[in-house]
């Protein structure tokens, strides 16, 4: 029978290190740890034939979150389909500003919209390091939203866990257009927070990307026309008509291009006159969130 030890032997000139590891562990149903301590752990045929189908998989390049199924974020784990994008570590900065904002904002009620949450990780993650805070959740409500009923189903399964159990209502729609239908939720005086990682790549930069995130992740949750903004300007004008109708404060907290930065301040305000626009940067020095006060 083979061996952990044996199957590393294998296959390591194919595949990286940790994702030999992972995928083993996959397999096994087990803790990376044990992978990494029992080398003379005797494998199953069919345990052995998962291994190999997950190795053949991961030597064409499809991600790895795909082949294990989840991915982490914001030090949480969610579960991850082909029909969602594989959340960014890059994404967490959103999470890590709407968090900021919420600690020097007064207390009142929320309404926290988060529009194309994929796998829900931008509102989940929210919802969790609020509940480890002085933050009043049962205030507050928690919406997702996604124009794919697929993306949803995988997003509702992922808020299933505490402490975000019950917290968050998700909907199907074209950005905030399934809860302006609801018009009370603009309409009570609760000040509104939106976030969006919508898809911002321009035809340029989207056909330049990578052939594995191109062939493997939804070309919907990546691509957007009008050199990457179409999105983002139909969440400008659905905003300036909500505006118009209720009155609401609002920030804004949008994931973008970096090189959109330039752009995005006059497409703003051809919408919405009176915003406050800022910008802040990536680890890796890039602009990736603008924050719009309104
Ligand atoms: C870049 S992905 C972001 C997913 C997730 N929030 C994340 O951070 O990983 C963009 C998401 O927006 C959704 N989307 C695309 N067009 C949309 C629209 N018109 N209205 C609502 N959601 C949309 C896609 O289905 C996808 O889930």
């Amino acid at each position: 029978m083979l061996t952990i030890a044996d199957i590393r032997k294998e296959y390591l000139k194919k595949l990286d290190y940790l994702d030999l590891e992972l995928i083993i562990a996959h397999a096994l149903k087990k803790p990376r740890e044990f992978v990494a301590s029992h080398p003379e752990y005797e494998l199953s045929g069919a345990r052995l034939a998962a291994i190999r189908s997950f190795v053949v998989r991961r030597a064409k390049h499809e991600p790895l979150a795909y082949i294990l199924g989840h991915k982490e974020f914001y030090g949480f784990d969610f579960k991850v389909t082909p029909d969602t994008l594989i959340p960014r570590p890059e994404t967490e900065l959103l999470v890590e500003d709407v968090l900021r904002h919420l600690q020097t904002a007064d207390r009142g009620q929320k309404t926290v919209i988060d529009i194309g949450t994929g796998s829900g990780n931008i509102i989940i993650s929210l919802v969790k390091a609020l509940s480890d805070s002085d933050f009043k959740i049962s205030n507050s409500k928690f919406y997702g939203i996604d124009i794919s009923e697929e993306a949803l189903r995988v997003a509702k399964r992922n808020a299933k866990n505490n402490p975000a159990r019950g917290k968050i209502k998700f909907l199907h729609g074209n950005l905030l257009e399934p809860l302006i239908k609801i018009r009370s939720a603009f309409r009570v005086p609760r000040s509104i927070i939106i976030t969006a990682n919508l898809p911002y790549l321009s035809r340029e930069i989207y056909d330049a990307t990578l052939p594995n995130v191109k062939k493997y992740e939804p070309k919907s949750a990546l691509y957007s026309p009008n050199e990457g903004l179409a999105h983002y300007e139909g969440l400008f004008k659905q905003l300036e008509k909500t505006i118009a109708d209720y009155g609401s404060q609002m920030e804004i907290f949008l994931e973008i291009s970096p090189e959109q930065k330039t752009k995005l301040p006059k497409l703003i305000k051809k919408y919405l006159p009176g915003a406050q626009i800022e910008f802040r940067k990536d680890l890796a020095g890039k602009w990736r969130v603008c924050h719009i006060a309104l």
